[in-house]
């Protein structure tokens, strides 16, 4: 009976009437057993681990290979945030655009209504209070998540900022953002419950952005379930910050030191599987005595403008949520350290004597691995060991390369915003746009070839509009409104830069050695933006000459370098006319000056020459 559950915390005081109710409320609809507060403390995470341990979901690493750290295998139907099933349903459909799934909010109710009643019952209800952003801060936003998995609890320590502390900034009636979770896997009495429960036939993940809530039901896996990240940091965010001038983006944030102690901060876009969490956290090459790069962020950007006119960026995760195939020594060294210890991996391998193995980790795998479904893995097979999307979630302060402003409240101000895709042909290594709309244009019609079937055809483009395709909130032509009515507002509008690490020869084997020398084009972008360097105009905005950039330490010829910046019209007026499908997609919203911008880049790519390069004496 719900009478007789904790419908308050035990250990501390909540004052905030509505959210008290709302807990009762979730209780009385879903029917738990018990009611757990949570308060973010360690004792918590290490009962909770204990408990899951216990339950069979959760396997204790080595202590002596990974102390401190658990594995656990999700049901194969369950591993991957779920695109399809993902829907925002704002009252007017028009205002959730053409890129997002819709359903009347009154209907979509009744729907996850019938489902969430009953849904808990045999499980333990928590009550998760956290704030994404350091605690206080003007930038930060605080979520109440209610779900009914163990596992999304000491995912979200973790993730954010779990902690009592959050209801005393909520006071008596602060906003929050409700988050509902429901794995979707009720137990009736006796019944023995799935390692990973899971409900393998519904999934539903659901936005009401007026109501600022969302509803997650049937899926425990990573963004369906952790709703601080993509469900409220994006999805939600994003619609706050149109209605309020500010930003909440899918994008990295790092600190870039010279060695004469100047510092910049960078905010850089790019879709899954283009190396993002590997560029937060780069290691600049041998020979760049005397340049660090710090992490503040690896996904998500929350933007504002500051009094001064500058833009003030927090990170407002608090650990990553890291895909582990293809992490490795050599392509992401900061990670590796990140993850000694401490950490939960989700759909790796796992070794004999106790620790886990993923795909690149090493060249060669070890003997006797258990592959991700828990059964023995036959190399011969032809299957991954690790599921393709496994992960690791460790605390962001772990990672040795942490940026000491990290969690300032005030945020760090923002010197340039990059964004990138996996292109083999068209777009070059580094561009700067001529100025912020342009910027806006280019990061708008921004693409990706596809690596995994998942999302279509491999190999063919996926526009991903400032890698927010799947993370907006709102119809996709307001948002670029927004963006663009954003920078009106700035005096000194960050610079704002394309790269592309993924050109590729004619063998079809990629040009660029990417990685930690992706320092060289960063190291431009930072001088560019500081007037340090110099470039040249092509036809689609400023780019650096060979000498402009840093070679050294590395052997890459100006044939090379040519052939990763040779602008082809061919290839861009394929690229245009790609633009314009976008375009008609989201026709009834779409800048006008977006129109005219096109027009401009079909001109400019008309009076150059037919294959544009950086003029050879200048190499
Ligand atoms: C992520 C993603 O998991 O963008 O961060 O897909
Ligand atoms: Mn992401």
């Amino acid at each position: 009976m719900t009478q007789e559950l904790n419908t308050k915390p035990a250990s501390y005081t909540v004052k905030h009437t509505e959210a008290l109710t709302w807990v009762q409320q979730v209780a009385e609809l879903c029917k738990p057993d018990n009611i757990q507060w949570c308060d973010g403390s360690k004792e918590e995470y290490n009962r909770l681990c204990n408990l899951l341990v216990d339950n069979g979901t959760f396997i204790r690493l080595n202590p002596q290979k990974r102390p401190n750290s658990f594995a656990c295998f999700s049901d194969p139907s369950d591993v991957a945030r779920v695109e399809d099933r993902t829907y925002i349903c704002s009252r007017r459909k028009e205002d959730a655009g053409p890129t997002n799934n819709w359903i009347d909010p009154k209907q979509m109710k009744n729907t996850l209504q019938g489902l969430f009643d009953g849904s808990m019952q045999g499980r333990t209800m928590y009550v998760i209070p956290f704030s994404m952003g350091p605690i206080g801060s003007d930038i930060a936003q605080v979520g109440i998540e209610i779900t009914d998995s163990a596992y999304v609890v000491v995912n979200m320590h973790l993730m954010t900022r779990v902690s009592s502390k959050v209801m005393d900034v909520l006071g008596e009636d602060g906003e929050y953002v409700k988050c509902l979770h429901s794995v979707g896997a009720p137990l009736s009495p006796g019944q023995q419950d799935a390692k990973w429960p899971t409900n393998p036939t519904t999934k539903y993940i659901v936005h009401f952005p007026e109501e600022r809530s969302i509803m997650s039901y049937g899926s425990g896996y990573g963004g369906n379930a952790l709703l601080g990240k993509k469900c409220f940091a994006l999805r939600i965010a994003s619609v706050m910050g149109k209605e309020e001038n500010w930003l909440a983006e899918h994008m990295l944030l790092m600190g870039v030191e010279s060695p004469d102690g100047q510092k910049d901060y960078i905010a850089a876009a790019f879709p899954s599987a283009c190396g993002k969490t590997n560029f937060a956290m780069i290691i600049p090459p041998e020979e760049f005595q005397g340049w660090k790069v710090t992490t503040v962020g690896d996904d998500i950007a929350w933007i504002k403008p500051g009094r001064d006119g500058k833009l003030y960026a927090i990170n407002p995760e608090a650990g990553y949520f890291g895909v582990a195939p293809g992490t490795n020594e050599k392509t992401n060294p900061n990670a590796i350290k990140t993850i000694a210890a401490n950490t939960i991996f989700t759909n790796v391998a796992l070794t004999d004597d106790g620790d886990v193995w993923w795909e690149g980790l090493t060249k060669e795998p070890p003997k006797n691995l258990t592959d991700w479904t828990g059964k023995k893995w036959d190399p011969a097979s032809g299957k991954p060991a690790a599921h393709a999307n496994s992960r690791f979630t460790v605390s962001a302060g772990q990672n040795p390369a942490i940026d000491s402003a990290w969690e300032n409240p005030k945020g760090v101000p923002i010197t340039a915003f990059v964004f990138g895709g996996r292109r083999s042909t068209t777009i070059p290594l580094v561009y700067q746009s001529a100025n912020w709309a342009f910027g806006v244009y280019m990061a708008s019609t921004m693409g990706s070839e596809m690596t995994a079937a998942a999302f279509g055809e491999v190999g063919k483009v996926r526009r991903d509009p400032f890698a927010m395709l799947p993370f907006c909130g709102y119809h996709m032509g307001d948002y670029f409104n927004h963006w663009l009515q954003f920078g009106r507002g700035l005096p000194a509008p960050p610079r704002i830069y394309g790269v592309n690490w993924f050109r590729k020869d004619a063998e079809g084997k990629f040009i660029w050695p990417g990685f930690g020398e992706n320092m060289r084009v960063l190291k431009w972008i930072v001088q560019k933006s500081r007037g340090e360097v110099n470039a040249v105009e092509s036809p689609i905005g400023w780019m650096p000459t060979y000498d402009d950039i840093d070679w050294s330490g590395l052997d890459f010829s100006h044939e090379q370098f040519e052939s990763i910046t040779t602008i082809d019209r061919e290839e861009w007026k394929t690229e245009l006319l790609q633009h314009a499908e976008l375009f008609e997609k989201m026709y009834d919203k779409l800048p006008k000056e977006f129109i005219f911008m096109r027009e401009l880049l079909l001109s400019s790519l008309w009076r150059s020459p037919e294959k544009w390069k950086l003029e050879p004496e200048r190499f």
